[in-house]
């Protein structure tokens, strides 16, 4: 494909493919060439095994998805293909690897990049896309394309949401319709602090969301915070080019996490 110099995307996922999958392979359509779908469930970067267990696996519906969407090749390894020996894998992503999701999942984003890195080498793409909902992931991602200079554009597409606000995820189907309610204070408070960014100090917005979401039953918060879109450390300073607003909570059984680009 490299010969006939066409530019090559990726789209890494790991299934249970939904709109904003196809949202990603959309923006690679229109900036590529060729568009791979990687599916892979990758054991390294889940921190709790029944998460792993767990973990939704519809193939053929990911296949019938993959098809309507255009996608030109589906790369779907084994684990043994992607790990085929034990393997150590420690790279330096920078402070904010121990914040926020790095703090709650101990591990996540070195098992992240690890894959990431092995996927990139098996498709060898120009570009790769992925979703902004995982905010902190697509900074770490971009930290370990500079460490080993890899010559890979990462693109990260905006968060795409039901009607109602909540963020689509792989994770939603284990909502109950009682979970399904009480997760959208999540993007109410995000919303919230967004809608009232210029008039309200940062401290306030906090403590009105973190209280919202205090009062839903059935949703346990693990932070809200509004940070520095670098470095993810707490940002008070509203004169800064680039602050986000994240959110991780259980709701019920299920952790989801959601942010929003405030400036
Ligand atoms: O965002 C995901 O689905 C995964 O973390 C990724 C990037 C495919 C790596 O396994």
């Amino acid at each position: 494909m490299k010969l006939a110099q066409q530019k090559i995307a990726l789209v890494p996922t790991m299934g249970a493919l939904h709109k904003g999958h196809v949202s990603l392979i959309d923006m690679a359509k229109q900036q590529a060439d060729v568009v791979v779908c990687s599916i892979f469930v990758n054991p390294t970067q889940f921190t709790d095994p029944k998460d792993l267990e767990k973990y939704p696996r519809p193939l053929e519906h990911d296949m019938k998805m993959l098809l309507e969407a255009g996608c030109d090749v589906v790369f779907m390894p084994s684990v043994t293909e992607m790990y085929p020996r034990p393997e150590t894998w420690h790279i330096d992503l920078g402070p904010a690897e121990f914040l926020l999701e790095g703090e709650f999942r101990r591990g996540h984003y070195q098992g992240v990049t690890q894959i990431v890195k092995k996927l990139f080498d098996a498709v060898n793409p120009d570009v790769a896309f992925f979703g902004q909902k995982d905010f902190q992931q697509v900074l770490m991602i971009k930290n370990m394309v500079a460490f080993f200079q890899l010559p890979v554009q990462i693109v990260s597409c905006p968060i795409i949401r039901e009607d109602d606000g909540l963020a689509m995820s792989s994770r939603n189907i284990h909502l109950s319709p009682d979970d399904r309610k009480n997760a959208l204070v999540l993007s109410r408070a995000l919303d919230y602090v967004k809608a009232n960014f210029d008039s309200i100090p940062v401290a306030e917005l906090l403590a009105y969301a973190q209280d919202m979401i205090d009062h839903t039953p059935g949703v346990a918060l693990d932070y809200f915070t509004v940070a520095n879109g670098e470095t993810l450390e707490p940002e008070y300073d509203k004169s800064h080019q680039n602050i986000v607003a994240l959110v991780a909570a259980k709701v019920g059984e299920t952790r989801l996490i959601d942010n929003m680009i405030l400036n």
